[in-house]
């Protein structure tokens, strides 16, 4: 069986695109292994990706198939693993219902001057720095101080969420799951936990306590699982939106300018940013309750699907020269934020982050360029983001 391993040994990270294009062609569903033996079904074609998302019988409870049931402690596991991307049916849905109403467009517009006030400031120190760096000193940044606003969690710990969410992130399917790591990420959620319990505040996290002790709506672990979704999704994410943005502007100084002088052409740019190098490369991993028909194969009960949504969106057959940046592209129907009833709860938030950070960096520098256009793109090692480890860049206000 073919691993992920030989995968990116013939293709390396920085080329998936070829990988999936041949794939798409000759084996739109795969069956591979992760680097850690487990088996599964990769699914490549936008029509089978789609169809898969909206398929019930596609389980989100995947148990501890993937981090290995012997290396995680039970109870760090069902700390971190019962939130609503990990189940189905009526707990996913009571669990979304918890926090959907934090998450509405109408809800996230409200937050439109504080991320123009955040970015603006990052701005500003990013003008002041020797070398400046999109990721270190915007992408990142700027969707961490949301998330930690939002949910009323320390910015002070930024660096430790950080540490702890890239080595988890690296670790997903590996041999090298970060046990460690990943137990201390929950030790210090649950003390968290304690401490917003004797000084609660007006954020989300004080809320969604507040439904745990008042009313029962979820239990102890699930609330510490969505915090601890709520934390890695809510930034890791638009990082790389951000990141993969700012590269992609760079290497196309005509669509730099017309947006710069178009600030209404900038959503539509983000939409084919997502479609271009999807942030998210893949869905969280589904595993059948039944045996069912996709794309042409019979997959088992019981055994798992990845669902390349990076593949996906570069399908020739729904997007007409699929491999060309097309910032105008309508209709623009790529999956980058997933589709069915797990589509993305932090999209307008995604979106909205995006937009303003964009907008205000064209504004700010009318020429940017890349520190060293020549040098190669550094990517980020693993299966579970697409985006930039560093992106240093030139700037002139
Ligand atoms: C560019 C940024 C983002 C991208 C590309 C992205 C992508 C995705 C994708 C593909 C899914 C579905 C996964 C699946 O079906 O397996 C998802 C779900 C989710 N995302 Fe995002 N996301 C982004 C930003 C955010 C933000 C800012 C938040 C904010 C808090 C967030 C919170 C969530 C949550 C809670 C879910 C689970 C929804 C559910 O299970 O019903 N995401 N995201």
């Amino acid at each position: 069986m073919t691993t992920f391993a030989d995968l990116y040994t013939e293709y390396g990270v920085t080329s998936p695109h070829e990988l999936f294009d041949q794939l798409r062609d000759d084996r739109p569903l795969s069956q591979i292994s992760l680097p850690n033996g487990v088996p599964l079904w990769l699914v490549t074609r936008y029509a089978d990706c789609r169809t898969a998302l909206g398929d019930a019988r596609l389980s989100n409870r995947i148990g501890a198939r993937v981090v290995a049931k012997e290396i995680l402690p039970a109870e760090i596991r069902a700390s971190m693993g019962t939130h609503m991307l990990r189940v189905d049916g009526d707990d996913h849905t009571r669990l979304r219902r918890l926090v959907s109403s934090v998450f509405t467009a109408r809800r996230i517009e409200k937050l439109r001057p504080m991320v123009e006030r955040m970015t603006s400031d990052l701005l500003d120190a990013m003008a002041a720095t020797e070398h400046p760096d999109m990721i270190r000193d915007l992408a990142f940044p700027l969707p961490m101080q949301v998330i930690c606003e939002l949910l009323g969690v320390p910015i002070a710990d930024r660096d430790r969420f950080r540490a702890w969410s890239n080595s988890y992130l690296a670790g997903v399917g590996t041999q090298n799951f970060p046990v460690d790591v990943v137990t201390e990420f929950v030790m210090y959620l649950r003390d968290l936990v304690a401490h917003k319990r004797t000084e609660p505040d007006d954020k989300l996290l004080s809320a969604m306590i507040s439904a745990r002790d008042n009313e029962d709506r979820l239990t102890e672990n699930e609330l510490t699982s969505m915090c601890f979704l709520l934390i890695i999704a809510g930034y890791e994410t638009t990082v790389n939106l951000i990141g993969n943005g700012a590269y992609l502007l760079l290497d196309n100084p005509e669509l730099a300018d017309r947006l710069r002088h178009h600030h209404d052409h900038i959503p539509a740019a983000v939409e084919e940013f997502l479609r271009f190098e999807s942030p998210v490369p893949g869905a969280s991993f589904r595993v059948a309750t039944e045996t069912l028909e996709l794309g042409g194969e019979t997959i088992e009960e019981g055994q798992m699907v990845l669902i390349s949504l990076l593949s996906a969106n570069r399908d020739q057959e729904l997007f007409t020269d699929s491999h060309r940046l097309d910032a105008e592209r309508t209709p623009n129907q790529h999956i980058a934020f997933g589709y069915g009833v797990h589509y993305c709860l932090g999209a307008p938030l995604a979106r909205l982050e995006a937009q303003i950070a964009f907008r205000q960096l064209l504004e700010r520098f009318p020429k940017m360029e890349r520190t060293d256009p020549t040098a190669d793109l550094k990517w980020r090692p693993g299966l579970v983001m697409r985006g930039l480890t560093e992106l240093p860049v030139r700037l002139t206000p």
